[in-house]
């Protein structure tokens, strides 16, 4: 796609990834009624921007954010083979380029990433009606394995 580039995310996108953040908890709150209405936030993004250990990226058109993504090295469970993995997160991209590959761009671009640090498993939460976010997920190799399930006892 002409003048598309992802690059590294950096203090200067502070205001568009606040506003990213908030498309994606508006996105994600039909499928979770527990999302609070007001002041819902999800990511830490100073830590994200500035710790050797993430790597936030961005999709940029002709200047202009589109989309985004992180990889973070995390500490695995102790009865994995696996010391430590890449948990992926901030998986979005606008209604508008939604459909042409730049959420795989993002996340082929993670996954070099983690493979040049060593760490060849990664992991992902998504919820299980997201059928798009599942469909890009599988077409970049992922599969499912863990089922999150809830109950709330407040009614
Ligand atoms: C999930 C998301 C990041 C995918 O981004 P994307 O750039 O559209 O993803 P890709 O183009 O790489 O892959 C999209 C695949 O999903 C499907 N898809 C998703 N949305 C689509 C759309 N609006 N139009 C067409 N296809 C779509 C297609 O099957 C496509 O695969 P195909 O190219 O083989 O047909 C994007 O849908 C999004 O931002 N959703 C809202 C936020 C969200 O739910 N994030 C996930 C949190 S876990």
């Amino acid at each position: 796609m002409k003048n598309l580039i992802i690059r590294k995310a950096t203090s200067e996108d502070k205001v568009e990834l606040l506003s990213l953040e908030q498309k994606v908890v508006e996105a994600e709150r039909p499928y979770n009624a527990s999302i609070k209405t007001k002041n819902a936030t999800y990511y830490d993004l100073n830590h994200l921007l500035l710790d050797d250990d993430s790597n936030l990226l961005v999709a940029e058109i002709n200047g202009v954010i589109i989309g985004s993504g992180y990889g973070q090295i995390r500490g695995s469970k102790k009865s994995l083979e696996h010391s430590t993995h890449t948990y992926l997160g901030f998986m979005y991209v606008e209604i508008e380029y939604r459909g042409l590959g730049i959420n795989k761009m993002i996340m082929d671009n993670l996954i070099d990433w983690s493979k040049n640090r060593g760490v060849v498993d990664l992991y992902l939460d998504v919820y299980d009606a997201n059928d798009a976010a599942i469909r890009a997920y599988k077409k970049v190799g992922f599969t499912k394995t863990l089922v999150e399930m809830k109950i709330n006892l407040s009614d």
